[in-house]
């Protein structure tokens, strides 16, 4: 068995939130490559998305390792170090706790894992994101895994055909649900398209019962309370065979669909896959990314990556993230580009409220009826 591990955090922006510093980086990359001379990893790669670095991580240990966990955490720290030296935006950003206790969930960075019986061939995808946030893969996540418009495998691959079961986590009341595509997809929906709230975790081939998917779900503001870091999320797919084709599983990104995490995680925006060489969101602090890093898996060495956006048959869609951005910009502070209220709970909203919740008064109306006292009463 191999253990797929992606860790991320943001630990400084290079300039401002838009990139990350090649220091950085390369120290990421230093402290992966030495962990695989000790043996706890068979192979590593660091990369990054805007000011987001992701740590691709392979190993025999299982999810929630403390030895991978810490050395990402370790990793994150000695990365924070050196993005003080050089004065990076947002030194820290994501590390939400002091001291690492035996595991990364909770403690800012987001994470996403998954142990599989390696295929002869496997190929896999690392999403990356930067701008916009847990459950901004779940529209993407329906249409790879539910939507034979999207999926011809689904109609057409024989171990596709039974579907797919979805694990949907509520970020909020911290609770999880497991859904079966086809038959449950009206269900299903009613929560995943809320992605503020419900997070698809996990996808499974209902056949094999094996994972397709993982995705990182944590969510920075809700553990810290407040607008800290964010959590731009990852996501691992695994392509072929018994899971959606390659070409399947980016499809769903050919359209520039809307999510949540644009400048100062307050605002809504298209989310436009790029390259490399564009994963550094500038305009108005975006708009949101999306890096698709493909692999072959080879005894868990990771061959690649390959930066499959990094390809024209997606300008279109780059070009319509761009349309969506200038139509949304339109709106300045006003919803549905501002987020919505619940989602402001996390800004300097409330102290706003609070300094002016002396100077609201009651409405006339509601004065008359107070002062008649309750209607059942009335009668
Ligand atoms: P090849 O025939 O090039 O292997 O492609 C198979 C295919 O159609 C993948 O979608
Ligand atoms: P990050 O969450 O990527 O640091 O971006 C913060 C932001 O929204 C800047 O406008
Ligand atoms: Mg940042
Ligand atoms: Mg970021």
């Amino acid at each position: 068995m191999v253990t797929i591990s992606v860790i991320k955090a943001d630990i400084g922006g290079m300039v401002g939130h838009s990139s990350s510093h090649p220091d950085i980086l390369a120290l990421g990359q230093r402290e992966l490559d030495a962990a695989k001379q000790s043996g706890l990893l068979i192979d590593g790669h660091a990369s990054h998305c805007g000011d987001d670095m992701f740590l691709i991580m392979t190993h025999e240990r299982g999810e929630d390792n403390e030895q991978i966990h810490k050395l990402a955490w370790d990793t994150f720290i000695k990365g924070t170090d050196l993005a003080k030296k050089l004065k990076l935006y947002g030194a820290g950003q994501d590390l939400l706790t002091d001291a690492f206790s035996g595991n990364i969930r909770g403690a800012g960075p987001g994470s996403a894992e998954m142990e599989i019986d390696e295929r002869p061939s496997e190929p896999i995808i690392v999403f990356m994101g930067d701008k916009t946030s847990a459950g901004g893969f779940n529209l993407a996540l329906y249409k790879m895994f539910a939507d034979p418009f999207n999926t011809p495998g689904l109609v057409i691959g024989e171990p596709l055909h039974d579907g797919f079961s979805f694990e949907i986590q509520d970020v909020k009341e911290h609770q999880k649900i497991t859904l079966n595509a086809p038959e449950e997809l009206y269900d299903l929906l009613v929560f995943i398209g809320a992605p503020s709230r419900y997070a698809i975790k996990r996808v499974r081939n209902r056949l094999t019962g094996e994972i397709a998917a993982c995705s990182s779900t944590d969510k920075l503001s809700l553990i810290a309370g407040r607008y800290v870091g964010k959590d731009d999320p990852t996501m691992v797919v695994r392509c072929q065979g018994s899971f959606p084709a390659v070409g399947e599983v980016l499809e769903p990104f050919a359209t520039a669909y809307t999510v949540e995490g644009w400048m100062r995680g307050s605002h809504n925006g298209p989310l436009m896959p790029v390259g490399l060489k564009d994963a550094h969101p500038a305009r108005f602090d975006g708009p949101p990314r999306l890096v698709a890093l493909g692999f072959q898996l080879a005894d868990g060495k990771l061959n690649g990556p390959n930066d499959m956006f990094d390809d024209p048959s997606f300008n279109n869609a780059r070009q319509e993230a761009s349309n969506i951005a200038d139509y949304l910009r339109k709106h300045g502070p006003f919803e549905p580009h501002r987020l919505p209220l619940d989602e402001m709970e996390y800004t300097t909203m409330p102290l706003i409220r609070d300094k002016l919740a002396g100077r609201w008064t009651a409405l006339e109306e509601a004065r008359e009826h107070a002062m008649a006292g309750p209607i059942s009463e009335v009668e």
